[in-house]
């Protein structure tokens, strides 16, 4: 049986709602100075909302490959274990803790479904180099090219001159010669210290300000972000990229190749995902969680591979049936 998700308005309901409890979950801990209590309030707001589902999934992406923020262990049951709905399930209560933590933008609650045994399980790699772009760049770009004529290739294939495109790129030390090399090649770069599942959206939407995101991070984040660029139709394609010295030898020892590019298909298998991420802070491309004296308000970025629909819902939800705390962390009125 697959999802269905885009003939099934009460799923994709209530798969929302999922990520938005986290990001309610989250909305105390903004600016606290420490990610890990608002992670597993977020997490546990998650499994209570995913318990209410009629779905039964496994945990393909959960454990945080780096062991920092708290996640669900691989290979769990979530929601209603027996529904005849049978999927995989990746997620991450807080994306981007360091902002959740530090109360600054584009911290998000995201959720990626897809039909049993179509996502691809990264174990034992933590980190991936991956490149997203638009979905004109679709098999049009190798990635084993050289920076400057990967970017050659897309402003081609995109209408633009290099000197319009703008790369998403993790700012990190390991990133140095990429940065170098896109800047060097004419293209302008967009650097933030954390997020790159909203860079791989963003590369993966036309017009969005970002023609592709470039370098490595998470394979949790990675292979969620796959689920949605496959969704918008957009390029993904990822290479094992070990940062730890023990990732590198689990890696080595595991026979996963560090040479071999994966391409999109094989990181998510099929057409039906479900993605959505909620803005816990407000961010690229939602809004973060506000509170009135009667309701939350949350924005959620959905994408629906079934009809191939992008949708930025906004909810307002009476504070009494949310149950969440009363203290106050940013109310606006
Ligand atoms: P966390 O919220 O788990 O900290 O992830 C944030 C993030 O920036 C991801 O978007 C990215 O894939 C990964 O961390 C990069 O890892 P690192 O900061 O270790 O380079």
């Amino acid at each position: 049986m697959t999802i269905s998700s885009g003939s099934s308005p009460e799923l994709i309901y209530a798969l929302r709602r999922v990520s938005e409890s986290a990001a309610l979950a989250a909305f105390d801990w903004i600016g606290r100075g420490d990610g890990m209590d608002g992670g597993r309030a977020a997490l546990d707001a998650m499994l209570s909302a995913l318990a209410e589902v009629d779905i039964d999934a496994v945990v393909v992406i959960g454990e945080a490959g780096k062991g920092e923020a708290p996640q669900p262990a691989r290979g769990e049951r979530l929601g209603r274990p027996g529904s005849a709905f049978k999927a995989d399930i990746a997620m991450d209560p807080v994306e981007g803790t360091s902002y959740l933590a530090r109360g600054q933008t584009n911290a998000l609650a995201v959720l990626a479904v897809a039909p049993r045994g179509t996502m691809m399980n990264p174990a034992p790699a933590f980190y991936m180099e991956k490149f997203v772009a638009p979905a004109p760049a679709r098999g049009k770009i190798d990635p084993h090219w050289t920076t400057g004529r990967k970017l050659r290739v897309l402003a081609e294939v995109l209408n633009k001159d290099v000197s319009q495109l703008t790369i998403y790129v993790l700012e990190k030390p390991r990133h140095r010669e990429l940065i170098d090399d896109i800047i060097r090649a004419g293209a302008r770069v967009a650097l933030y210290p954390a997020g790159d599942v909203a860079g791989a959206l963003l590369a993966a939407i036309p017009g969005s300000g970002i023609d592709a995101l470039m370098g490595t991070g998470g394979t949790p984040e990675g292979v969620m972000s796959a689920c949605a660029v496959r969704g918008l139709g957009g390029e993904f394609l990822a290479r094992i990229d070990p940062q730890l010295h023990t990732e590198a030898k689990a890696v080595r020892e595991s026979g996963l190749s560090t040479s071999r590019w994966y391409a999109r298909d094989e990181l998510i298998a099929s057409d039906d995902v479900f993605f959505c991420a909620t803005g816990i802070t407000t961010g690229l491309m939602v809004d973060g969680v506000e509170r009135t004296r009667t309701h939350y308000k949350v924005q959620t970025m959905m994408v629906i591979g079934a009809t191939g629909e992008r949708q930025i819902i906004t909810s307002y939800l009476p504070r009494e049936r949310t149950g969440q705390s009363q203290s106050a962390a940013r109310d606006v009125a």
